[in-house]
């Protein structure tokens, strides 16, 4: 009998280590955030003194290591702190899943109980109650709590971090800080001016990486992922380049040397090079473009359907022509159809997504209106075609004349 599972047990040519290279792993060595370690450890070295740290607020675009950060310094605050016999408490929340008051307090006080029949449950108990459980478990627990608010925009109303920001003023024998995360600016715009100030005692910017930096985070990281000579020269530049176009994105430039290598290693070349990176930027794009298309709403995907179809057969095309296809679309699928309002919204969020491209242009004393065209129009045509909540469009041609042409 044939062994099936020796190819695939035996080793590739050049992933070393796969774990190396997983999103939740943290290097023990952060390249180019030497600053933003010292300034973080310089606030909460006060932990290990037995005094609570200022809350502190940490705003960064998204990849610039904001959590990577955090988490390693809590690690070395926590090893510190038994070290010295001093009784810390690192706790970090990431409120993208975590994101009620009642959720956090339960998680936060959950931390410090050790019998599974005493936690607190899911839902259930009043809010007040949880609170001051946590209060009597920090008091108990002594030393520092330091909580870590990660994605903290993604928190459901201002009351829970107005609440801890200002814990201290409850606490008798223990002490807590807060540390806020956050990629969006906006977030701090709109919080409640007392939980801004509170919250953020001390501010820390993470800057998006240099091309130049991220071909150090690639370097290292690669140093530990792969087997030797199984990058080519200019791969590392390429991937940072890449992720540096937009802003230095630390993840982005992670995930396409990581896909490069999954690539190279799939189809059974020796080394990764830079064609495999070219592959592995389109199955990102193609991946990031799937899962928008997948989550859409019946109504979206019909008119992201309609505008390919129009584009298709007239290069690009005006909001008016895409409702006259979207009409008979709904027609021959037996749907009901929007507003053309409610379809020019869709447009525009569909343009947001990156999904579709729709550019205002004037129409002289005509007026103005958009000119739609949809940039990766293949990739989005085998997504839609396997979606069997659409109509069939097989042999379907616009009526419409265009009104570009
Ligand atoms: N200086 C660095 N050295 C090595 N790896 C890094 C560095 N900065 C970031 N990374 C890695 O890049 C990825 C993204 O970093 P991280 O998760 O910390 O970003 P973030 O700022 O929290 O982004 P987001 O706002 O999207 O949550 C992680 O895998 C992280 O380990
Ligand atoms: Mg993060």
């Amino acid at each position: 009998m044939k062994d099936i599972f020796h190819e695939l047990l035996s080793s590739g040519n050049i992933i070393k280590n796969k774990e190396v290279l997983r999103p939740s792993y943290i290097p023990s060595f952060l390249p180019h955030r030497e600053k933003q370690i010292n300034e973080l450890a310089s606030i909460l070295v006060s932990a290990l003194k037995g005094e609570a740290p200022s809350n502190v607020f940490i705003y960064g675009k998204t990849g610039t290591g904001k959590t990577a950060v955090s988490t390693f310094v809590g690690k070395h605050l926590m090893k510190k702190g038994k070290e010295m016999g001093a009784p810390i408490h690192f706790i970090y929340i990431n409120c993208e899943i975590v994101d009620t008051q009642y959720r956090i307090l339960q998680n936060i006080t959950n931390h410090f109980i050790k019998g599974w029949d005493e936690r607190i449950p899911f839902t259930g108990w009043p809010t007040d109650e949880v609170y001051s459980r946590l209060i009597n478990s920090i008091d108990k627990a002594k030393g520092v709590t330091v909580i870590v608010l990660d994605e903290v925009d993604k928190v459901k109303g201002d009351e829970v971090l107005y609440n801890l920001s200002r814990i201290n003023n409850d606490l008798k024998e223990g002490k807590a800080s807060v540390i806020g995360i956050s990629n969006d600016l906006k977030f701090t715009e709109f919080l409640d001016p007392r939980v801004k100030s509170s919250l953020g005692e001390e501010n820390l910017v993470f800057p998006p990486y240099t091309a130049d930096e991220l071909k150090d985070i690639l370097s290292e990281r690669a140093k530990l992922a792969f087997k030797e000579n199984a990058i080519e020269d200019g791969v590392i530049s390429l991937c940072s380049a890449k992720a540096a176009q937009e802003h230095g994105d630390a993840r982005r430039a992670l995930d396409l040397l990581r896909v490069s290598a999954e690539i190279a290693e799939r189809l059974g070349d020796k080394s990764v090079r830079e064609k495999h990176v070219r592959m592995a930027e389109n199955k990102i794009e193609l991946d990031r473009v799937r899962e928008v298309i997948r989550t859409l709403p019946l109504q979206s995907k019909i008119v992201l359907l309609s505008a390919l179809i129009g584009t298709k057969e007239y290069g690009s095309l005006t909001t008016g022509d895409l409702y006259s296809i979207y009409e008979e679309l709904c027609n021959r699928g037996g749907y009901t159809n929007l507003t053309q309002r409610r379809v020019a919204d869709i447009i525009s969020e569909l343009d947001m997504m990156g999904i579709l491209n729709a550019r205002v242009i004037s129409k002289g004393r005509y007026g103005r209106t958009r000119e739609i065209e949809v940039p990766v129009s293949n990739k989005i045509k085998e997504i839609l075609e396997k979606d069997e909540s659409l109509p069939d469009v097989e042999n379907y041609k616009p009526k419409l004349q265009s009104k570009l042409l």
